[in-house]
């Protein structure tokens, strides 16, 4: 089965950002022990790094299946929040695409997963996204990343940008509202899961639904929107 080359730091970080690569008796010691020993210890300790690296690998796999239909080669790509960034790589690799990346560079000491009014939660960390991209077979041609706190933001012409389950799912697409003014032109298509789609439709002139969560605590939709009003 294929996956992605991946340690133990970076499967942690897996863990953390897509939680549905939880065990239940991983879900089940949160529950007991609390989000402190849970995001510090046991999301580090207690996982098992190759079945992770399976998992994460299918998971990534169905995501860029979802959006693949916007793709095609040789496109410039933003991502924020793209986490450890598997589907980033697999785009960069098979498409050859180059990725700029927006994400924060720290992990939260008691990772919270609502909707996080202050933007204050954040778990990743650039270096080990950085050979993480590396070890898997994508060279620094194809991918550079900015820390949201501390770097200037690329300001070019994008084709694509992509926020699966971070913008506008656990923070405000406000934050990101007066930098996407700049940056957004009429074609450039912005993939992002959501939980208040209706509105994106004032919006932005197109919109379509590509993906809908009903069955989770935090109902979302993932649209794909271009053309800002
Ligand atoms: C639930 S994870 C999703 C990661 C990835 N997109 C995925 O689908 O697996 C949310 C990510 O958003 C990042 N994040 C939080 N606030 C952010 C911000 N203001 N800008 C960019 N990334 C942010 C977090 O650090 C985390 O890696």
């Amino acid at each position: 089965m294929e996956k992605f080359i991946i340690n133990r730091n970076t499967a942690q970080l897996a863990v953390l950002q897509r939680t549905e690569l939880i065990s239940p008796l991983l879900r089940n010691l949160r529950k007991i022990l609390g989000r402190y020993i849970f995001s510090q210890f046991l999301s580090k300790y207690l996982i098992n790094t190759s079945e992770i690296s399976n998992k994460y690998f299918l998971l990534m796999e169905s995501e860029y299946l979802n959006i693949k239909k916007y793709l095609t080669k040789n496109q410039t790509i933003l991502s924020i929040g793209s986490g450890i960034g598997g589907l980033e790589l697999l785009i960069a690799k098979n498409l050859k695409s180059h990725i700029s990346l927006i994400e924060k560079n720290y992990i939260s000491k008691k990772i919270r997963y609502g909707w996080d009014i202050k933007n204050n939660e954040g778990y990743n960390k650039l270096k080990l996204q950085y050979n993480f991209f590396k070890s898997n077979g994508v060279s620094e041609e194809f991918f550079k990343a900015y820390d949201f706190d501390t770097d200037n933001f690329p300001e070019k012409k994008f084709d694509i940008i992509i926020s699966l389950y971070s913008l506008d799912y656990h923070y405000n697409f406000d934050i990101y509202k007066d930098y996407l003014k700049k940056i957004l032109q009429p074609n450039t298509i912005m993939i992002f899961d959501t939980i208040r789609s209706e509105y994106f439709k004032k919006l932005f002139k197109n919109i379509d639904i590509i993906k809908e969560e009903n069955n989770t605590v935090h109902k979302s939709k993932r649209i794909a929107c271009w053309d800002l009003i």
